[in-house]
């Protein structure tokens, strides 16, 4: 058989030239992705990305729980008009802890890769409570239910745990404190502050739902919002290599 009338196999035959089509298409997919996976420069470290505190990562699980992705994004593009609106464009370290990652792909309501520390807590528990009474023609839902309900974090060792065996760098000195810690977080002027800050820099300590007698799920969900895209100070980068 000479190679021509081998080619008349594909031709001729649907199911052939299908599965051919799909190994070409694999093999210019797999020279473009492969690589990705053993390059270290596919993710730049970059100073003050770090894993979650306990209590942000409980917060980030309300968040997928409740759907918060079907409507927001968490990527900005480098586009003018994205990083016009919403700051630096998202960088991949700041999402190299996050799993699985929140990017999300349809924006109903705005992208909240640098949501915090751009409303206080207080605008977050009244929006989360009623998105109207903060936006008035806002058609977020309202979740009410968050402010009132104890948070359940009996099981926030597993999570890091299992956030570890998927590669987060949780030590075990972080799992073994990390009920110490969440607690210290929710709560104002903490004695135990030092401690925390030591194994999450940068963690912002406080009473985050108003209500200190208790920690409910809108602390650990307002906690991690606060924290959305304010890990990296992009002031000492932008300086440094004069873009804005
Ligand atoms: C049905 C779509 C929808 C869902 C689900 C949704 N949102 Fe929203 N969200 C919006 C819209 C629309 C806006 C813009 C109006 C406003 O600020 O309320 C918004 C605004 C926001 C803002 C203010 C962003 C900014 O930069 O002004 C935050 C924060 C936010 N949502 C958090 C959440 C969280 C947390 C959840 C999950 C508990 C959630 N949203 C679920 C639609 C949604």
């Amino acid at each position: 058989m000479s190679l021509w009338t081998k080619h008349y196999l594909l031709e001729k035959n649907s199911i052939f030239l299908v599965i051919g089509v799909l190994i070409v298409i694999a093999i210019g997919g797999l020279v473009e992705i492969v690589p990705l996976f053993y390059l270290r420069s596919t993710i730049e470290k970059v100073d003050g990305v770090r894993p979650y505190t306990p209590l942000e990562l409980a917060g980030r699980n309300i968040y997928v729980r409740e759907g918060c992705y079907n409507c927001h994004s968490q990527m900005i593009r480098p586009l003018r008009d994205e990083v016009e609106r919403y700051g630096h464009y998202s960088l991949a370290a700041e999402s190299m802890y996050d799993r699985p990652f929140q990017w999300g792909s349809k924006r109903t309501g705005p992208d909240l890769a640098r949501v915090g520390t751009k409303y206080t807590d207080e605008w977050h528990r009244d929006h989360l409570a009623s998105p109207k009474s903060v936006v008035p023609g806002s058609i977020m839902p309202a979740y009410p239910w968050l402010a009132a309900t104890e948070l359940d974090f009996a099981h926030i060792q597993d999570d890091l745990k299992v956030q570890a065996q998927l590669g987060v760098p949780y030590t075990p000195a972080m799992i073994e404190q990390a009920i110490a810690d969440l607690k210290t977080q929710a709560t104002t002027d903490a004695p135990t502050a030092d401690e925390l800050a030591k194994r999450y820099p940068n963690a912002q300590v406080r009473d985050f739902d108003g209500d200190p007698s208790r920690i409910t799920e809108a602390d650990a969900l307002i906690a991690y919002l606060q924290q959305l895209g304010a890990q990296v100070n992009f002031k000492i980068y932008d300086d440094k290599a004069n873009i804005r």
